[in-house]
């Protein structure tokens, strides 16, 4: 079987690589950057230092990019790179920042509209570079060839994939998630995590994502809490915690964008859409119901998860292994502080009203049919229920 591996061309990781900017920019033949962030990075002056650090290149700055942006959001970014015909993007933020800069490099180069270039559809041909600069360790946009944006128009997370979608350089900095605050810390690990034990036991699953979800997997579960503090608590071993799970989120990022996510991300974007519960912590309120249900699809898999997790021995029987990382996915929940459903403002009859329709989304986004365990639309539904009950009872 041969497996085709997407990675970033040049990644450069550690603390403190942020300072290697400028000579990324130039490796990559380019000159005129234009930055994509958001409002907070901007008042937390991050935008100020990595301009200082391109001087004395000619700037753009693009700092409107929106929370689970959509397509619309994008337009005055592609207007103000064509008007100075900048020829890189910086994408600097979470995976909002990323997966803005990626669409606004792809509709820059080839026009259209996203709605063009979602999936079946695979984006192939090179754009303007992307260069990401992560400062949440969780999404591992950074290294995937994927870009969710929402219609809105139909209000439809559309995934976009393909090798041109892959940024051309990476610049991973756990320096620059010292500040963030716990809520965000929490919910991107916990995708981090979760990109990790999808892609182990993703139908899409090979040897070569296999290693980087293994790594990932454990990178993250031991260091998950201590990395999740807030900015005024932590001590040497919150830093260390907080490289370690960059750096697995990273590693969760190849991994996925080479096995692909399953029924959990599947789920998880129709929460989002409907609800606005970002996306890290959907997964999170799906994560120990879905993977119970999807144990017995790969039983051997889900034991090795929680082996590579840290949480039982290898020698463990597979019963022990499973019942323990159920388990441990519900306590990371409630130690991170996630909240139920109801508790995040979903009332009931709401989410009932929407369980068809999130069903019929969540299939129709393809992630399901890589989980181990399969579904079909009525399993979905009851699987929304199911979460429900869990959490309220
Ligand atoms: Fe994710």
């Amino acid at each position: 079987m041969v497996h085709s591996i997407r990675l970033p061309g040049l990644v450069k990781i550690g603390g403190g690589s942020i300072q290697q900017l400028k000579e990324v920019i130039f490796s990559i033949g380019c000159q005129k950057p234009c930055i994509i962030t958001d409002k907070t990075m901007f008042s937390l002056g991050l935008v100020d230092t990595i301009e200082a650090i391109m001087q004395p290149l000619p700037v753009q700055i693009f700092a409107d990019v929106m929370a689970e942006p959509d397509d619309k959001s994008l337009f005055p970014a592609i207007e103000l790179v064509k008007q100075h015909q900048c020829d890189c993007l910086i994408a600097l933020g979470g995976g909002s920042a990323i997966d803005s800069a990626k669409a606004i490099a792809l509709l820059v180069s080839h026009g259209g509209t996203m709605t063009d270039y979602k999936v079946p559809k695979l984006v192939e041909t090179e754009s303007i570079p992307v260069i990401a600069i992560p400062t949440t360790a969780g999404t591992g946009s950074e290294a995937t060839a994927v870009t969710v944006i929402t219609s809105a128009t139909s209000g439809e997370k559309m995934l976009c994939m393909g090798s041109g979608l892959m940024p051309k350089a990476a610049i991973v900095d756990y320096q620059l998630t010292l500040s963030l605050p716990k809520r965000v810390a929490a919910d991107t690990a916990i995708d981090a995590l979760t990109h990790g034990i999808e892609a182990f036991v993703s139908r899409k699953a090979n040897l070569f994502s296999d290693q980087q979800a293994i790594a990932a997997m454990k990178l993250i579960a031991p260091n998950i809490l201590d990395a999740c503090v807030e900015t005024e608590h932590l001590n040497a071993r919150n830093i260390e915690a907080k490289e370690k799970v960059m750096l697995g989120a990273t590693l969760a990022g190849i991994a996925f964008s080479n096995a692909s996510v399953a029924l959990v991300h599947g789920m998880s974007r129709p929460l989002g859409v409907h609800f606005h519960i970002p996306h890290g912590m959907s997964n999170a309120m799906l994560l120990p119901t879905i993977t119970d249900f999807s144990l017995s699809g790969h039983p051997q898999r889900y034991a090795e998860c929680a082996v590579y997790m840290g949480l039982v021995s290898s020698t463990s029987d597979q019963k022990t292994a499973h019942k323990t990382l159920v388990a441990y996915l519900q306590g990371m929940n409630s130690r991170l502080d996630v909240p139920t459903l109801k508790e995040f403002g979903v009332k009931k009859e709401t989410y009932d009203a929407l369980i068809s329709t999130m069903a019929k989304q969540a299939i129709a986004s393809g992630s399901p049919a890589n989980n181990p365990r399969l579904v079909d639309q009525q399993k979905v539904e009851s699987l929304y229920k199911k979460v429900w009950h869990a959490m309220h009872g």
